[in-house]
């Protein structure tokens, strides 16, 4: 009886704050739309490899894009054995040649205690190699495959050319000019292409040490065109695009973040927040406030942060930091990823990584402190 009372109170009160049970779904909906959800779908031969079939690569890559294994890693270390880049100890460990790698971008990505216009480009870069691709997309014709800067065909078949690679043309020739070096030692475009991007993000003040992985395979050819969103998207449109990539709504907030660090090259270098030399939550508070007046928000950011199905990840990004830099982090290692199959087959790098600066003072205060500028 007593059970039946307080069923019936139960039901009764929903019934006066919700009017029917699609009310309390509808609530319980938004409740969980209120916390960063990562996308757990699988890639490429992780979808049908069976558990003990898996490298430890393969095992942590998949864990990562289950939403169990963590993303980013500011522990591990490394020390190249002596003898340079040449010595046979380097070319014995597939990570060493890597650690040289870091280092050129390290010197070029951070200057001043900030990251730079081509840590910024790089991040991008990262981005239009790996998501000119869909879940549909055939094995080979899409994704981190390095075509951005190796396709060479006439007008778009040259995936430079195309209008959304503009602006990325000086770091495109920094990338170039370093796979050129490296190419000798069995480096692929594009994994030197997401190692940029992820060097790149860590080389900004706060910035996430992501987890690296390499092995992919290279493809002359243009990717398709058309599976990149434009700055006047709207939220529908870029939620049902980057679906097709896998990426769920609150992974597009966490990856549009990275306009933390971003300029608009063709409107004279503005930035999309006031501090675009610092990976912090600046961009999350400023795209939504009218102040301050002298940096540009384009409508699709704009239009993501007012959806409803996305403004609450991108609220919590606001004000919780740690929790975007994993969402970030485990975002970008599966864009990463996209269009490649053999992940099983790859090997992580991540100890060659440099560390991350902090957003207090840096080596480069406490030279200029010391040469009496500051
Ligand atoms: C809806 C999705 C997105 C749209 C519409 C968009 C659009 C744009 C546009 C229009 C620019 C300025 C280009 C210029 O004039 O120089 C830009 C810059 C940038 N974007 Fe995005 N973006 C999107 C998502 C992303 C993602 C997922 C990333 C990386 C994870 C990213 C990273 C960057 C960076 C770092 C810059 C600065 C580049 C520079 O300063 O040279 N963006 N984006
Ligand atoms: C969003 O943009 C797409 C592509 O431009 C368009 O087809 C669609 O009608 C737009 N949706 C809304 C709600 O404006």
């Amino acid at each position: 009886m007593k059970a039946t009372v307080l069923i019936t109170t139960l039901f009764s009160s929903f019934a006066i704050a919700h009017p029917g049970m699609g009310g309390v779904l509808e609530d319980i909906k938004q409740l969980t739309r209120r916390q960063f959800q990562p996308s757990t779908e699988l890639l490429g031969d992780l979808k049908t490899l069976p558990n003990n079939a898996l490298s430890t690569t393969g095992a942590a890559v998949k864990a990562i894009l289950q939403g169990t294994g963590n993303p980013i890693d500011t522990a591990s270390t490394y020390t190249a054995p002596a003898g340079g880049r040449d010595a046979q100890a380097c070319r014995a460990d597939r990570c060493c040649i890597w650690k040289y790698i870091a280092n050129d971008m390290r010197a070029v990505f951070l200057q001043n205690g900030q990251c730079t216009n081509a840590a910024r480009q790089a991040i991008r870069i990262g981005f239009h190699d790996a998501a000119t691709w869909t879940k549909t997309t055939p094995v080979g014709q899409g994704g981190a495959d390095g075509s951005l800067l190796l396709s060479n065909g006439a007008g778009n078949a040259k995936e430079m050319n195309r209008g959304e690679n503009a602006a990325m043309a000086p770091t495109a020739a920094i990338l170039i000019s370093w796979w050129n070096t490296y190419k000798n030692y069995g480096v692929t475009m594009a994994d030197l292409i997401q190692f940029g991007a992820k060097v790149a993000a860590g080389s900004c003040p706060g910035g996430p040490r992501i987890r690296s992985f390499v092995g992919r395979v290279d493809n002359p050819n243009a990717n398709p065109q058309g599976l990149l969103p434009g700055p006047g998207s709207n939220a529908s449109f870029i939620i049902t695009m980057f679906g097709a990539k896998t990426i769920a709504p609150g992974g597009i907030v966490a990856l549009l973040g990275a306009h933390t660090a971003s300029r608009q090259t063709s409107v004279a270098g503005v930035s999309q927040d006031s501090t675009p030399g610092k990976w912090d939550l600046t961009y999350f508070s400023e795209t939504t406030s009218s102040t301050p007046t002298n940096i540009v928000r384009f409508p699709s950011d704009i239009n993501i942060a007012n959806d409803p199905t996305t403004s609450p990840v991108w609220n919590q990004f606001k004000t919780n930091k740690a929790a975007w830099d994993k969402a970030y982090a485990g975002e970008y290692i599966r864009m990463s990823l996209m269009g490649f199959n053999d992940i099983n087959g790859m090997v992580e790098c991540t100890k060659v990584l440099p560390a991350v600066p902090t957003r207090g003072h840096d080596v480069n205060f406490l030279v200029r402190f010391i040469q009496g500028q500051q």
